[in-house]
């Protein structure tokens, strides 16, 4: 019997050896739901730049180093002994835990538990991953405000959920929208999507593309209906420090109600402009945290040790001098302040008309005056913001991104004549994009 068995097993061996290995292939190799996930606007964009050695106003980087005590915090910490070189805490090395709660706490005016509450991911990407995995189930429905960050929609897909959307719109009545302030939420169209469904609602304030700053009466509103509807809050607030012209950044979480309902989501990257870094994390109740811990302690385990050390040297800093002129968190917005008002004056130079952002990396320009310049030689399938910014890149060498990148496929057509811009460059940069869009329009 066991004869027989074992030449089974070597015939099978054989038979498979024989197999082509195309016909291997031809099974559905990829789980199920990655299906209509491939596509990726940062890594289509990003490449696209690079081979046309574009001017990059596309992806939201800095392109000037973080401020100089953090790198130094970041030496320090990599030549400091054998301890910064091995694993530290998983759920996030003690000493960034620890201030970030007490930052945090302080902000939010309710007591922050640095282990049971606060959660150090891989960027704010591994914060939104593990919040979708950890709460959605199979068949709920998650809310997404658009214009959002590209990765939510995907992200809900993995964990199972279905995404609802609800767009932020023009104000009506408004005749010239100029500022982010004047997209808001229809309070009534908001409230039609939730239903018994609604596990989630996603929000971005301040927001990418937009620079759109929720003030505490819109953030009241979403807040209301989370709590007659039982449901989660999750909040990026990865540009949470940077405000323009008064506007001020408001965290849902402290709102009546809404601490133990929300999850709080931030980044070091954004936050001392060391995007590489991939320093992030999730704040929130202990009861809602676990779950994140859970999702986290089985993928990622645990982030680099050193980047961490270095991150909470920075809040500690940023502790010290919150509020003072020496504050990184003050100095930095008032640096981008000049950018996004000298790259404003250049859009409406050559006939973009600006939205004026109240806060984050971007600003959107609307393209409807000037996108009959882009000739008929790329795909007409495509909307006409993604072959504007196509065209861009490969005849003019300036890189930006497609605004109807940030929409669901429902709405995304209602929204196609913005390009969004990233002024967190160094002047340098900005003067060769400005250069770029003078020459285009003087030749016009
Ligand atoms: C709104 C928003 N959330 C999250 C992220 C991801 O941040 P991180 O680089 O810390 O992963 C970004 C990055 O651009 C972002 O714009």
């Amino acid at each position: 019997m066991i004869k027989a068995s074992a030449n089974v097993a070597v015939i099978c061996q054989r038979i498979n050896k024989n197999v082509h290995p195309k016909i291997i292939m031809a099974r559905r190799l990829h789980a199920r739901r990655l299906e209509g996930l491939d596509k990726n606007i940062w890594i289509e964009f990003t490449q696209l730049a690079a081979d046309y050695k574009a001017v990059n106003l596309g992806q939201g980087f800095p392109d000037f180093s973080p401020p100089g005590y953090i790198q130094e915090a970041f030496c320090k910490a990599v030549s400091g002994g054998c301890s910064m070189h091995q694993y530290t805490r998983a759920f996030g090395h003690p000493a960034l835990v620890k201030i970030l709660a007490k930052f945090f706490g302080r902000i939010v005016g309710c007591e922050i538990d640095p282990l049971e509450d606060v959660l150090v991911t891989v960027g704010a990407y591994q914060a939104l991953f593990c919040t979708f995995q950890a709460l959605i189930d199979e068949g709920d429905e998650v809310i997404i405000i658009e214009p959002f960050f590209d990765c939510y929609q995907p992200m809900v897909k993995m964990a199972g959920g279905k995404a609802v959307f609800v767009p932020l719109r023009p104000r009506v009545g408004c005749s010239e929208v100029l500022s982010s302030g004047d997209w808001v939420l229809s309070p009534e169209e908001l409230a039609s999507k939730f239903s018994s469904r609604t596990k989630a609602i996603v929000m971005n304030t301040p927001n990418n593309p937009l620079g759109k700053v929720y003030k505490t009466e819109e953030l009241q509103v979403i807040a209301d209906l989370c709590i007659k509807h039982d449901v989660v809050c999750i909040s990026d607030e990865v540009y949470e420090w940077l405000t323009y012209d008064g506007a001020k950044h408001v965290k849902i979480a402290s709102l009546p109600g809404m601490w133990e309902r929300t999850v709080t989501i931030g980044s070091a990257g954004k936050t001392f402009s060391a995007t590489g870094w991939k320093v992030g994390w999730a704040i929130g109740s202990g009861h809602i945290l676990k779950h994140l811990q859970t999702i986290h302690q089985n993928s990622v385990y645990h982030c680099a040790t050193a980047a961490q050390e270095a991150v909470a040297v920075g809040f500690q800093r940023e502790y010290e001098t919150f509020g003072t002129p020496e504050s990184y968190f003050l100095q930095l917005p008032e640096q981008l302040h000049h950018k996004r008002k000298k790259l404003a004056k250049c859009l409406e130079s050559v006939g973009l008309q600006p939205i004026m952002p109240e806060g984050g990396y971007f600003m959107i320009a609307d393209i409807s005056s000037v996108k009959s310049d882009v000739d008929d030689s790329v795909s007409l399938d495509e909307p006409c913001d993604y072959r504007f910014v196509k065209w861009l890149i490969k005849k003019k060498g300036l890189a930006t991104i497609p605004v109807s990148a940030f929409y669901s496929s429902e709405h995304c057509k209602d929204f196609d004549n913005y390009i969004r811009f990233c002024f967190v460059k160094e002047d340098s940069t900005l003067n060769a994009a400005e250069d770029i869009l003078r020459k285009w329009s003087e030749g016009k």
